[in-house]
This record gives structure tokens, C-alpha cells and sequence, in this order.
């Protein structure tokens, strides 16, 4: 192809890459039930894909510090979809698709939308997070999404106070808490953390990025807030 041709392309490539075109797709399919209806009238779908979108460009350039499209994970779509036949849980994700329990918003007691973006900052986590090719500590990787909904302003009110806990890879809160103190040590921490969980993963990152163990950080952690 000529030189103009070659130009114009890679100018196109390059404008794909970093606009890092992702699409998010909101879907209600329990509008018949009361917790879809709340969903509807209390947070609606396009407040819901506004949030998957702010969350996910909090994730890429805050939290996880991927400026650059192609530090972040390859993914085309952010999927929800509001379901009925959830229980047991508020939400999950697996494969790119977010779905949320409409019981778990139709019993929720309180501000049900701020809820909803909180858990949507969670869940969209954990469609960018590496998961160590799904070797990781499993509670390492719910404390990182609860990290991501901590720092965006969203932790909620029952949360645990930093400090409290028995184990560092309790999970969820608990490990949120304590990974925000390793990022107080150095920030940026849960950034480095969650690139080198690419390709697998090991205890052995914790002493790789801040030169003490993982056991050790936890003594320090609670001996720092006396708990
Ligand atoms: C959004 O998802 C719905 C249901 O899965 C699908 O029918 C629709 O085509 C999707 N829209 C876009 C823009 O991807
Ligand atoms: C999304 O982010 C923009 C810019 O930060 C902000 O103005 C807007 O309120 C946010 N919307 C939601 C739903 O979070
Ligand atoms: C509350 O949760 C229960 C159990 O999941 C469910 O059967 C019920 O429909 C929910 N209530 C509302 C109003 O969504
Ligand atoms: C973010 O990553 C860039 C390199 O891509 C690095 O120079 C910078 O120090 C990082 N920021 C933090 C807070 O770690």
C-alpha cells in the first residue's frame, strides 16, 4: 500500500488502542419482580452503564495504573444483567458478565443506589483484575475488588475498621483494609500487585514489593492500629 494509505491506517490502529473501545451493556431481566422494578425506578440501566463506565476507568487509571490499553486486561464488553433467580449473594461475574440479585435489591434496607454503585465498583473489578491465570489466594482477590470500591468512596458503613480482622487473606473487607495499609507503605502497591498476577501467583509478591513477607506485614498492620 502506498506511504498515505500506511499512514492513514496505523493512525487508525493507533486511535483504536488507545481509545481501548469497551462496550457496557446494561440489561434488566427482572423487571417483572419488586427488586427489578427497584432497580428501575431507584438506580435505572443508564445510570448503571455510566457507573460500569466510570468504574472501569477509575480501575484502569487509579487503582490498577494502566494508562496504557494495553497494560489492561483484553476485554471488549462490560456486561450486566439485573437477574431474578439470585440468591444468596448480591452479585457475581464470570466471563466479562456482571449479574445482580434484584431480590438482594428488592430487600435491601437503605440507600439501594449508592449500594448499587459500591457493589459495581466491586464486580467490574473483578472483570480488569488478574487472578494469577486463576491461581490466586481467593481472598486476595476479594479484597482487591473490595480495595477498588474502598478508594472510589464507596466502602459501606458495617465494613470492618482498618485494623480489624484475624487472617490477611480473610477476604472481602478485611483484606481491603490491609491492602490499603500496604499501599500507604508504598503507593501504587495493589497496582504492581495485580500486574505481576498475570502470569501466576505467589505470597512472594508481597516481599518482592515491599521487602518484608506477607505474615510479617499483617503483625505490622495490626500492631500499627493496636488491634
Ligand atoms: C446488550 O445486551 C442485550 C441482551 O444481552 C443484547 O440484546 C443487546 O444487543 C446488547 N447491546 C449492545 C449494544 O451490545
Ligand atoms: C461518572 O464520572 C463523571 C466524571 O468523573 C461524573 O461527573 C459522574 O457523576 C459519574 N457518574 C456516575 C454515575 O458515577
Ligand atoms: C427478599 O429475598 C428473598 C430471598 O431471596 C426473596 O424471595 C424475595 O423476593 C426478596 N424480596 C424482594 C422484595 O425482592
Ligand atoms: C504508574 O506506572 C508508570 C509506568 O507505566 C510509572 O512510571 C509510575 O510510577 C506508576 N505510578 C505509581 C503510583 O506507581
Amino acid at each position: 500500500m502506498d506511504l498515505r494509505v500506511a499512514a492513514a491506517v496505523s493512525l487508525l490502529l493507533a486511535l483504536a488502542t488507545t481509545t481501548g473501545a469497551v462496550t457496557f451493556n446494561a440489561t434488566n431481566t427482572a423487571t417483572g419482580t419488586i427488586g427489578g422494578l427497584r432497580f428501575d425506578v431507584a438506580v435505572g440501566l443508564d445510570y448503571a452503564n455510566l457507573v460500569l463506565s466510570n468504574a472501569s476507568a477509575f480501575i484502569w487509571s487509579s487503582a490498577f495504573n494502566q494508562t496504557r490499553p494495553a497494560d489492561r486486561k483484553p476485554v471488549d464488553a462490560v456486561t450486566l444483567v439485573v437477574a431474578a433467580d439470585v440468591s444468596g449473594a448480591a452479585a457475581f461475574t464470570a466471563a466479562d458478565v456482571i449479574t445482580l440479585s434484584a431480590p438482594y435489591v428488592g430487600n435491601y434496607s437503605g440507600d439501594v443506589r449508592t449500594e448499587v454503585t459500591g457493589v459495581l465498583f466491586h464486580e467490574t473489578t473483578h472483570v480488569w483484575q488478574w487472578d494469577g491465570q486463576g491461581h490466586a489466594n481467593g481472598g486476595l482477590v476479594e479484597g482487591v475488588a473490595d480495595f477498588v470500591r474502598l478508594k472510589a468512596g464507596y466502602a459501606p458503613a458495617h465494613w470492618v475498621k482498618p485494623g480489624q480482622g484475624d487472617r490477611w487473606d480473610q477476604g472481602y473487607d478485611v483484606t481491603a483494609r490491609f491492602l490499603d495499609y500496604c499501599d500507604s507503605l508504598k503507593p501504587g502497591f495493589v497496582a504492581l500487585l495485580n500486574a505481576k498476577m498475570e502470569d501466576g501467583y505467589t505470597d512472594d509478591f508481597f516481599a518482592g514489593i515491599l521487602g518484608k513477607g506477607v505474615q510479617q506485614l499483617w503483625q505490622d498492620y495490626k500492631a500499627n492500629y493496636d488491634a
